[in-house]
């Protein structure tokens, strides 16, 4: 099954640029700014995106923070766009259920618009390796669409999610806040300029970065 997951990201790479850039008219440059003015590392703390996809998320943080990004997709089509995009990123081919990093080595993970494509388990999964590759005091922040409200969009937001396998996700997301509570010190939630995405906050405990 996450073979077949994998090669619908790899054919989805080939258009997914466009796909963004038709649906958001650049309100996804917006986020992008937006979810890296949320990151204060000191300097030359590396940084990590997961579910990176065409790395346009790794890229922004890279060029803002100005230390190492690696971005991990497990979807090789994805990466390839990515790297024609920025050269300077890591890009890392890898699952997030279990991240090809030590511990305690990043100050910040990030996670945009993929989450809720996670399968249930995985996603717990994933914020465990999250906290477990966040220095003490490091920061996962996860952005994420509003659900949307007009029905027909709705419908079509529940229909993605099941062709993805994911529909466990659409009920996750209605206790995100105590779901990220079991794995961080703290977690809240903001909303983006825009009102069309959500961004959590989730602090691991204690002082490093
Ligand atoms: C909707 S795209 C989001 C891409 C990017 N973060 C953005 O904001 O444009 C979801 C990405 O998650 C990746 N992905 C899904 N499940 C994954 C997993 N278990 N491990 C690693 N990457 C995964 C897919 O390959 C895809 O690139």
């Amino acid at each position: 099954m996450r073979r077949v997951r994998r090669a619908y990201y790899d054919l989805f790479s080939r258009f997914y640029d466009k796909v963004i850039a038709l649906h958001s008219k650049d309100i996804a440059g917006e986020l992008r700014g937006f979810l890296s003015r949320q990151i204060s590392v000191q300097k030359g703390v590396p940084l990590l995106d997961i579910c990176t996809g065409t790395g346009s998320v790794a890229s922004r943080l890279r060029r803002d923070h100005e230390t190492t990004v690696v971005g991990l997709d497990f979807s090789q089509g994805m990466l390839n766009k990515a790297k024609e995009k920025d050269s300077q990123v890591l890009w890392v081919l890898g699952n997030v259920t279990r991240l090809p990093f030590k511990s305690e080595c990043f100050g910040a993970v990030t996670c945009s618009h993929a989450f809720y494509e996670l399968k249930g388990q995985e996603s717990l999964w994933a914020l465990a390796e999250a906290r477990r590759v966040l220095k003490p005091g490091g920061t996962f922040l996860m952005m994420e669409h509003e659900m949307p409200t007009h029905p027909l969009v709705k419908a079509l937001y529940y229909v993605r999610l099941f062709a993805l396998g994911s529909l466990n996700a659409a009920r996750m997301r209605k206790e995100e806040e105590s779901l990220f509570g079991r794995f961080f010190e703290k977690a809240e939630r903001i909303s983006s300029p825009t009102g069309k995405s959500t961004l959590l906050i989730a602090v691991k405990g204690g002082r490093d970065v």
